[in-house]
């Protein structure tokens, strides 16, 4: 097959693979992205690009023939998931043997299908995940880069305050101030000026019209607006679709060798490429980085690649859960789907809880306070090569996931003891299941900063080689992980276009 040369390759279009393309782009080193997922710019025969969780079709998700939403059924009926035809949609739900990971596809990543919420994490926890790491310099420079290049704003206190569309957040608010527990606002990358005129009528709704998981037609500052717009107007970037990297090799003149598999809509395989890069930058997410890499080692094309890559993966505590409300406290038939506000927890030393209150937008009343639990859950798991599927195993536990589920029943029996209310147990699918601890929005490690790397994340073993996402954080961040990920990236590609790429 032809081989495409570039100076610099990086495969993915997420968080870290897009500020990775940005900055080598503005540096001048002209680079192709190679992402699986297609480009989100044509409307369909509805006139938009992103269908709504209200009426999915087969936009929503990656070669599915039917939908596999986190919330399974409400009142125990099958009435969320929809049937739908084969499609690259855009979000996927990779399942492992005890453990579903969410994901986006597309240019854009997981930015494509968030919440939007941009929380930086606290500085004392990012210390002990990252102990090697100069937090100074992280809070001084990296995570305020990042925040500004993603477009992070805050919702309006008194426009929340008086807006039918948070109402559900005021009333989860109220529950966990009547149990002594502290709130806080949440930053997003949805457009919030975007949002009031929605709510006025002015503008085409998106967030306020059940849009999310399966992508925003409007307000969502999605990183094909950002920072792939941007590497794109340097001029040295180019954006490769619908190809799948899936093995990565090292020639005798030390350049990376990368195969890809082009394939059409209806997932078929139209065409094997070769590219050929001198420096490589990994920006598949936790999964897709992961795989590479474990593949790569035990398959022998990258021999001597460490150990430790494929350890340290963790799905950030992550729990869903909801409650029922007495039916004076009302959630509102309108709800806004970009969270803003948390139940913070996390200085419980005895039981450390992030709990976002989560939408839950059906357009009737049902009384349900959603949350997504983000706990400190110290459990991690190793990704092993299958040689038989030529992917890789997750070796997460049940038991590992329980222990999510025991510290967030610890934060929410609390809850509902200070307010006389009950767990809903018909929301996740199997009979009375009150916790969703079984998937996760958040997958994280894999190739642990300064262990399956050094501590800016050139993998360990190779040169040129970097990674550059999710992977490098070690299973937890305590809050929403993509604004880490993204001043993480942001910290790498400072050092190495210093220090790697003089000519
Ligand atoms: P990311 O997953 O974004 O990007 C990886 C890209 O690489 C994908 O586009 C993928 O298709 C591509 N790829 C992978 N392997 C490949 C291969 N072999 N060849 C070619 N392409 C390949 N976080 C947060 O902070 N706030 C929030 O509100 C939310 N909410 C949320 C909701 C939902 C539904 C999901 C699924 C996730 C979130 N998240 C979130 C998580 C957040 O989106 C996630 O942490 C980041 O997107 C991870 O960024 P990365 O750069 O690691 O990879």
């Amino acid at each position: 097959a032809a081989v495409d040369n570039a100076p610099a390759i990086v495969v993915g279009s997420g968080y870290g693979a897009a500020v990775a393309a940005l900055r080598l782009g503005q540096a001048g080193i002209r680079t192709i992205m190679i992402e699986m997922g297609r480009l989100w710019n044509t409307p369909g025969s509805d006139g938009k690009v992103f269908c709504s969780t209200a009426n999915p079709d087969q936009r929503s998700m990656w070669f599915r023939t039917r939908t596999e939403a986190p919330l399974a059924t409400f009142l125990w009926l099958d009435v969320v998931n929809k049937d739908i035809s084969l499609y690259p949609g855009v979000l996927d739900r990779v399942r492992f043997a005890n453990m579903s990971v969410f994901v986006g596809r597309g240019v854009g990543g997981g930015s494509l299908v968030n919440g939007c919420m941009a929380v930086t994490p606290l500085k004392s926890y990012f210390a002990e995940q990252f102990p090697t790491v100069d937090a100074d310099e992280m809070y001084g420079t990296y995570f305020p880069r990042a925040n500004s290049m993603l477009g992070v704003n805050t919702v309006d206190p008194s426009w929340f305050e008086s807006t039918e569309w948070y109402r559900f957040s005021r009333i989860s608010r109220k529950h966990a101030q009547n149990t002594g527990l502290k709130t806080t606002f949440v930053p997003s990358t949805y457009d919030f000026a975007y949002m009031q005129k929605e709510a006025a009528g002015t503008a085409t709704r998106s967030a306020l019209a059940q849009e999310v998981i399966y992508g925003n037609n409007h307000g969502k500052k999605s990183l094909d607006k950002t920072y792939l717009a941007a590497a794109l107007g340097t001029g040295n970037v180019t954006i490769n679709t619908m190809e799948r990297v899936r093995a990565v090799s090292r020639a005798s003149d030390g350049r990376y060798v990368l195969t890809a598999d082009r394939i059409n809509d209806a997932g078929t395989v139209v065409e094997t490429k070769q590219y050929s890069c001198t420096y490589l930058f990994l920006g598949g997410g936790s999964l897709g980085t992961t795989e590479l890499l474990v593949r790569a080692r035990d398959t022998g094309t990258l021999p001597a690649l460490d150990a430790s890559v494929g350890a340290g993966w963790g799905p950030n505590g992550n729990t869903m859960l909801g409650r029922a409300n007495h039916l004076w406290d009302t959630v509102g038939a309108n709800q806004s789907t970009m969270p803003v506000m948390g139940i913070d927890d996390w200085a419980n030393t005895a039981n450390p809880v992030f709990a976002e209150i989560a939408p839950l937008p059906t357009g009737l009343e049902h009384w349900v306070s959603l949350y997504l639990a983000i706990t400190k859950n110290p459990q991690r798991a190793t990704f092993t090569y299958n040689s038989a599927t030529g992917g890789v195993n997750l070796g997460w536990t049940a038991a590992q996931s329980a222990v999510s589920s025991a510290m967030a029943k610890k934060l929410f029996d609390r809850i509902n003891s200070a307010n006389t209310t009950i767990y809903r147990t018909d929301l996740f699918g199997s009979a009375n299941r009150t916790f969703a601890d079984d998937f996760t929005y958040h997958p994280l490690g894999g190739c642990v900063l300064g262990r399956a790397t050094d501590n800016y994340g050139r993998v360990k073993g190779y040169s040129k080689l970097y990674v550059t996402d999710g992977s490098l954080v070690p299973g937890s961040i305590g809050v929403n992980p993509f604004v880490t990920i993204t001043a993480l990236a942001e910290r790498t590609m400072a050092r190495v276009l210093v220090e790697d790429t003089a000519p």
